[in-house]
């Protein structure tokens, strides 16, 4: 059995001031009305076996928001949607371990997790469950899999894969796996060809993750245990708040991955956009003959490369080029949009108040 966990909470914080604590990227809503949440069941849908639940994994003070987000999706109605709730966000290793040993326990070791997170956009469905079919055959034979995407630039926020020996026509060893290098090391590497990024997708048994986790990072898997042990059986179930809260705030890919010894990368040929920055939000929206793109009600003059979103009032910008501007009505954002990695620090400045 193929189960999806989609995984829902980092803060998004360079896409402020739309992603909020309260209100998180997941939950944003694109120019065609759906959430990147909904977008995310959607894609988990066209790939999960009829019978299967797909997971959703959590902060619990999602868990309303993240039901409502998913209502909206008729193509789940009848669909077991179990939720796997955290008391505080510790990033992805003790969520996905906590996913492994949750679904090992209800569908056995063998079930297969497809990782689905909740902040990237797919269009190519038919693509993307290739791939998934693909990865699937692999993690089927114990690997760890991962989804390699071609590199476009020196990115220093993803993760990188070396490309070692093909198994089969399915996908290839993985040689190597650094997460997040500096600029010169993500250079060095995009250079060489040999590199892919990691998409952040992962699929592999319960069963090979739990061992992986056992040979790499045995004192987490034992906290994640802990945590989970006594919690109630069907959903949501929810993470003890004091066990979970004590485990240690890491990513798979620096618990995992890096270390891991039986990893594969399937080659990825399906569009990918880590809804990461308003430069990749931006990208979204067609734009006119002077290079502007507007979502709302916007007034340019003069203006060229510029995008702008004006979610509740009239926005005029005048006489400007390369600017970011998204007005949400009770903030507005202005930058240089070539600087907009740099908005997370107007939220570090709001000193988490945002
Ligand atoms: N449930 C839960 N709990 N989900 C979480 C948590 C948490 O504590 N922290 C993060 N997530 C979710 C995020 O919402 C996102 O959907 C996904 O897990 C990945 O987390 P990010 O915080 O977005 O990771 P990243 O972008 O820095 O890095 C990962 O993704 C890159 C590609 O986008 C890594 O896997 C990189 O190697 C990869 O290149
Ligand atoms: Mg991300």
């Amino acid at each position: 059995m193929l189960i999806p966990v989609i995984l829902s909470g980092g803060a998004g914080t360079r896409l402020w001031p739309v992603s909020r604590r309260a209100y998180p990227k997941p939950f944003m809503t694109l120019a065609d009305g759906d959430t990147l949440l909904a977008k995310t069941l959607q894609r988990a849908l066209a790939v999960a076996d009829a019978a299967s639940p797909v997971l959703t994994v959590t902060g619990r003070d999602y868990y309303f928001l993240t039901r409502d987000a998913y209502a909206a999706q008729t193509s789940a109605t009848g669909r077991e949607l179990p939720f796997l709730l955290e008391p505080v966000g510790r990033n992805t290793a003790p969520a996905l371990m906590a996913a492994a040993v949750l679904l090992a326990e209800r569908h056995g070791a063998d079930c297969k997790l497809l990782v689905l997170p909740a902040d990237h956009l797919i269009r190519d469905v038919e693509g993307f469950a290739d791939a998934v079919a693909r990865a699937r055959r692999l993690a089927g034979e114990g690997y760890l899999v991962t989804f390699g995407i071609r590199p476009l630039h020196p990115e220093t926020g993803y993760g990188y894969i070396r490309r070692g020996d093909a198994i089969g026509s399915d996908g290839f060893e993985v040689e190597a796996f650094v997460e997040k290098p500096d600029l010169a090391t993500a250079q060095a590497y995009l250079d060489s060809g040999r590199y892919d990024w990691n998409s952040g997708m992962f699929c592999f048994t319960a069963a090979a993750l739990i061992e992986a986790a056992e040979a790499v990072a045995p004192e987490l898997l034992e906290g994640v245990r802990g945590s989970l042990a006594g919690s109630a059986a069907g959903s949501p179930v929810e993470l003890s708040p004091e066990g979970f809260a004590a485990l240690p705030d890491i990513s798979i890919d620096y618990a995992v991955m890096e270390k891991a010894a039986r990893r594969a990368v399937v080659p990825a040929d399906f569009d990918w956009n880590d809804i990461g920055s308003w430069k990749a939000i931006s990208g979204l929206e067609a734009a006119d003959e002077s290079g502007n793109r507007v979502r709302g009600n916007a007034v340019l003059v003069d203006a060229s490369d510029c995008y702008v979103q004006a979610d509740k009032r009239l926005v005029a910008v005048v006489g400007v080029r390369d600017l970011v501007v998204v007005d949400t009505g009770d903030a507005v954002l202005v930058s240089d949009a070539g600087r907009t990695q740099d908005v997370r620090k107007v939220v570090e400045q709001l000193r988490g108040d945002s």
